[in-house]
């Protein structure tokens, strides 16, 4: 008698595959990133959210909001989402609505940009506040006004003044609940206040918050535990971190870094590490000071990261759909968050599934007050 063939009862594709995220049973393994869309009128969301993020929302998947402000001096961007305000709680609860119909889990973004911001940000005209006043240096702010300016030298915070910068993320993580967010995302990347303390270029302070490591990690691992004990359950709070040149925050000891960050956080028992791979390519001058990304730093991945984590691992970065399929089967992360295709392809989940051809994501409408264009208005594969 010959065997029956096995039944093939998993997916070819790993991306497809069921994963268990902290709190949620997810169905799949393809994350909507956090986008910053500069929509949100005056900090306030606005209605067609609901229809943008609902349009990529699919049952059993993970959402990340855009970067939420935790506090008005938290902001460094034009039309970008708060959440410190009654109005702004309000505004959130239909988007969110609209996301769980869909049976998304979607978690809110905690943000402040620390020294990646301007006085023209700022109520009385301000610096900006940072671990030290270290200007970013060549690149250019997009102000109010739509005019670009350097960037000024933020004014290093005073010991006594960083715990309400922690409970700044608190109430953040507080009002994102109230809201009806599944739980939040601490943004501890891309040049903004937590990867300014984290980073050696922009924190050179000597007290508690400086100097060694340990000192440097302080401040993200305060906000962690604070917005923990806030949320009331670990499994319902992921952290963001890039490793990585970006916004002219970088270390040059990285790999201790977060290695230490990562293995510190392996007791603290969160939903998931989230990390941003190295800029492979792109339109700025390769390997230049003055870039957002440093290309040189193509070659290097964040393997001594996953390694060193024992939890969930997402990762984010340049990632197409084989790309995606490899990162898994070779054990690299858990989870793939994508940005742009996903922003540009509202049923990408589907179209992973189908492996169709995506549409091409324009960047002249990546960022723009236009509550239709360019955020709404992709098309789906049947049209
Ligand atoms: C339009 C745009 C907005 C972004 N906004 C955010 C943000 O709000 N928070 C964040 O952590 N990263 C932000 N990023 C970075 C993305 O989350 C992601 O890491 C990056 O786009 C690389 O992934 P991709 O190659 O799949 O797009 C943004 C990127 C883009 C293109």
């Amino acid at each position: 008698m010959t065997a029956a063939p096995a039944a093939v009862t998993l997916s070819q594709n790993p991306l497809l595959e069921s994963v268990k995220v902290g709190h949620w049973q997810l169905a799949h393994r393809i994350v909507y990133a956090p986008l910053t869309r500069q929509r949100a009128i005056d900090n306030v969301p606005q209605p067609a959210a609901a229809t943008y993020y609902a349009q990529r929302a699919t049952k059993g998947g993970l959402m990340i909001s855009e970067a939420t402000v935790v506090s008005a001096e938290g902001r460094g961007y034009a039309h970008t989402p708060g959440i410190w305000s009654k109005e702004q709680v309000e505004a959130w609860k239909p988007i969110i609505k609209a996301v769980h119909d869909k049976g998304a889990v979607f978690l809110c973004q905690l943000w402040h940009t620390g020294r990646a911001s301007h006085p023209a940000f700022q109520e009385g005209g301000k610096d900006p506040v940072a671990p030290s006043a270290i200007a970013i240096p060549d690149a250019k702010v997009f102000l109010p006004d739509g005019s670009q300016a350097p960037y000024t030298k933020p004014r290093a915070l005073d010991i006594s003044e960083i715990p309400a910068r922690v409970d700044a993320f608190r109430q953040g993580a507080r009002n994102a609940l109230d809201a009806g967010f599944d739980g939040v995302e601490i943004h501890s990347a891309n040049g903004y206040l937590l990867d300014n303390f984290l980073k050696a270029s922009c924190n050179q302070r000597t007290d508690k918050y400086g100097g060694t490591i340990e000192n440097r990690a302080r401040f993200t691992l305060e906000v962690v535990d604070a917005v923990v004990k806030e949320v009331g359950d670990s499994q319902k709070v992921g952290i963001r971190f890039s490793p990585f040149y970006v916004l002219g925050a970088e270390d040059p000891h990285k790999n201790a870094v977060f290695t230490y960050v990562v293995e510190e956080l392996n007791s603290r028992n969160l939903a998931y590490v989230h990390m941003i791979e190295p800029r492979k390519r792109g339109s700025e001058k390769e390997g230049s000071p003055s870039a957002l990304f440093d290309y040189t730093q193509r070659d290097q991945n964040l393997s001594i990261f996953r390694i060193a984590y024992t939890g969930t691992f997402m990762v984010a970065g340049g990632h197409d759909r084989e790309s995606g399929i490899q990162s898994l089967k070779t054990d690299r992360a858990d989870l793939i968050v994508y940005g742009r295709h996903f922003l540009a392809n509202p049923d990408f989940v589907k179209r992973i599934e189908l492996n169709a051809p995506l549409n091409q994501y324009d960047r002249t409408t990546f960022y723009s007050q236009d509550q239709e264009k360019g955020y709404t208005d992709y098309p789906y594969l049947e049209e």
